[in-house]
């Protein structure tokens, strides 16, 4: 097991990441103290995979377990179902001195990081990730949120789990386009600030999913630590986090356009490091033959490398830079070569080429 510590102003959030380490929740869910209830909240894809599972650890540990299991995807990331989860916590007397557990991919870890935050004032939040996006990213830190008609993740908290399980060997379980997206955010990583990442990647990729699955241990790992460092850094969001963009600026445009039918987020940020990258590359921000790496990589991974056919203005109208706002600069996060990055300033001349 490795355990990486998410330091912070104040307190210090343990993130263990084991094969297997889904069979002992009960157990470092009870050494946390205190806690008579725990009230796990699951989707119901991961439902039947994984909840017994913890819920008889749980009991095992002495804890009394209750579960809450909701329509898995984006759709139920919203209030009502937070008013829902409001009302099973409270129809099971869940009181501050107890816990809630998300078990399950970031929605669920979003959306019960919320009800955490704000049941009772806050009671402590367990996250149990079984996504590989939930392992990399959202489950460590700190950002809680549910979705508006009007836009995603707009009321939320910062508010740090106690304890992050995760379990490389669920992972086995996922289907290949969620597989996939979470391998996206993966190589961002490698790309902004891990080249051991990136080289291990490239080494592992033309194996496929089993050869990534053989060192699931060690990449999720290596994630952790580089998400861990950066939140410690800025665990609100107003400096060194921005890194973590890489890529996004793009992909959250094309989701954007294509109103959240199209590419997954993943597969989008994998197409937006490219673009970005190229243009970089292009521009003499970027070192040569670092686009050419990440291709090869991306594509190897089965991720896509070519924009979907947007209208240019579109594009850049969705990151915000359309004639309104003619003359804005962009903070874009550019590499200067793979495992190193910086923040360039950008105006639509920059996005030209694209
Ligand atoms: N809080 C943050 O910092 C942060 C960061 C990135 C993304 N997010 C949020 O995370 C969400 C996306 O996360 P996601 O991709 O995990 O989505 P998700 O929670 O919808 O999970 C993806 C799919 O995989 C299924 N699944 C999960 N684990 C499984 C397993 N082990 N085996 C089989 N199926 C499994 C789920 O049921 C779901 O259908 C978005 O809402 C996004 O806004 C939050
Ligand atoms: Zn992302």
């Amino acid at each position: 097991m490795t355990t990486v510590e998410i330091r912070l102003p104040g307190r210090i959030c343990p993130v263990h990441i084991g094969e297997n380490l889904i069979r002992q929740t009960g157990s470092f869910v009870a050494s946390l103290g205190r806690a008579r209830k725990v009230l796990v909240v699951t989707d119901d894809n991961v439902a039947p995979l994984y909840l017994d599972t913890v819920l008889s650890s749980l009991t095992e540990a002495g804890l009394e377990a209750f579960s809450a299991v909701l329509p898995h995807g984006e759709s139920t990331k919203t209030l009502s179902s937070l008013e829902g989860l409001y009302h099973t916590l409270a129809g099971h007397g869940i009181t501050r001195s107890d816990i809630v557990l998300a078990l399950g991919g970031g929605v669920m870890g979003d959306l019960a990081g919320l009800a955490a935050a704000t049941w009772l004032r806050g009671v402590r939040l367990v996250q149990v990730p079984t996504s590989l996006l939930a392992q990399v990213d959202s489950s460590v830190g700190g950002k809680v949120a549910v979705d508006l008609p009007e836009g995603k993740n707009l009321v939320g908290a910062f508010y740090q789990p106690d304890l992050v399980l995760c379990d490389p060997s669920v992972l086995s379980t996922l289907t290949p386009a969620f597989w996939a997206d979470g391998l996206g955010e993966v190589v961002k990583y490698g790309c902004i600030m891990d080249p051991d990442l990136f080289d291990l990647l490239e080494k592992l990729a033309p194996g496929g999913r089993d050869a990534l699955m053989g060192s699931m241990h060690d990449i999720v790992s290596a994630c952790v630590r580089d998400k861990a460092k950066v939140v410690s850094e800025d665990e609100r969001d107003t400096g060194a986090r921005m890194i973590l963009n890489f890529g996004h600026t793009v992909g959250h445009a094309i989701e954007t356009c294509q109103g959240y039918a199209g590419l997954s987020h993943g597969c989008a940020v994998a197409a937006g490091m490219v673009a970005i990258s190229t243009l970089s590359e292009k521009q003499g921000l970027t070192e040569q033959g670092t686009t050419e790496r990440l291709v090869r990589l991306l594509e190897t991974l089965h991720l896509p490398v070519t924009l979907p056919p947007i209208p240019l203005h579109d594009l850049t109208a969705a990151m915000g830079m359309d004639k309104k706002t003619f003359n804005s600069t962009l903070h874009l996060v550019v590499l200067d070569r793979i495992g190193s990055c910086r923040i360039h300033k950008a105006s639509t001349d920059f996005f030209a080429g694209l």
